[in-house]
């Protein structure tokens, strides 16, 4: 268990830049277990019970959250144009270093992953991996039985690009479900272009085992545990 400075740890919840997080420690605000540490330097296990002014500060190195990510905004670090994922968090998660996992469209909705964790990112994107990930599309007509099977046998797009093999379930007339276990540049649009059924809206609704909440809307943000991690990555 490696130890880190106080100040470090209370910099690390996002709520306190590390220069705050020395004056109120020294101002006597900052408890370790329940006991007041007035030292800034003093190192503690991450695991410690951490609280300023009464309250528990979650300190852990690496943070897992779930947006239901409107339409109209970008999956980049930054835009010239148009707002990014990360200008929609609230300003304490700003500071925590956070990133998209994947990308989705400027106008698809849903479920997107953000974290610190590099390697949790690399898990869930890597094709290795196959992690689902099920998308329902409004689209211009109705899927076909033919089209299930196009799907499931691996289709091919219009430029030559060959996609794994797929679900397709059709909901009636203008909608469907895709699930598919990788992520090509604008996937699922081209997919479903390639039967003739052009996307009218997308948006992801799971990855892995992890669902969007039924009541969910474009721009909730919940903070994930270690169960949905787990789920994420269950196949
Ligand atoms: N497939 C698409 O076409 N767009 C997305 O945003 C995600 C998957």
């Amino acid at each position: 268990m490696t130890a880190e400075r106080l100040d470090k740890l209370i910099a690390d919840s996002g709520l306190w830049t590390r220069s705050e997080a020395r004056t109120l420690i020294r101002a006597g605000r900052a408890a370790v277990d329940g006991v007041t540490v007035r030292e800034p330097e003093r190192k503690f296990p991450r695991e410690s019970a951490v609280s300023v002014d009464g309250e528990r500060v979650n300190c852990s190195k690496y943070r897992y959250f779930m947006l239901d990510k409107p339409a109209g905004c970008v999956c980049a670090n930054e835009d010239r144009n148009l707002p990014t994922v990360l200008e929609l968090l609230p300003e304490e998660y700003k500071r925590l270093g956070l990133f998209t996992v994947g990308r989705l469209d400027r106008d698809t909705t849903g479920l997107l992953l953000l974290t610190n964790d590099g390697d949790f990112a690399h898990r869930v994107i890597s094709p290795k991996s196959e992690v689902e990930k099920c998308y329902a599309a409004v689209i211009d007509g109705e899927t076909t039985l033919e089209d299930v099977e196009r799907f499931a046998a691996g289709l091919t797009l219009g430029d030559g690009t060959r996609c794994l093999p797929a679900k397709l379930e059709g909901l009636g007339p203008g909608k469907c479900l895709v699930r598919v276990r990788e992520g090509k540049y604008h996937q699922v649009k081209r997919m479903l272009a390639a039967v003739g059924k052009p996307v009218l809206e997308l948006r992801r609704i799971s990855i892995g085992e992890l669902k969007l909440k039924e009541a969910s809307q474009p721009g909730c943000l919940v903070e994930l545990d270690k169960n949905d991690l787990l789920a994420v990555l269950t196949q």
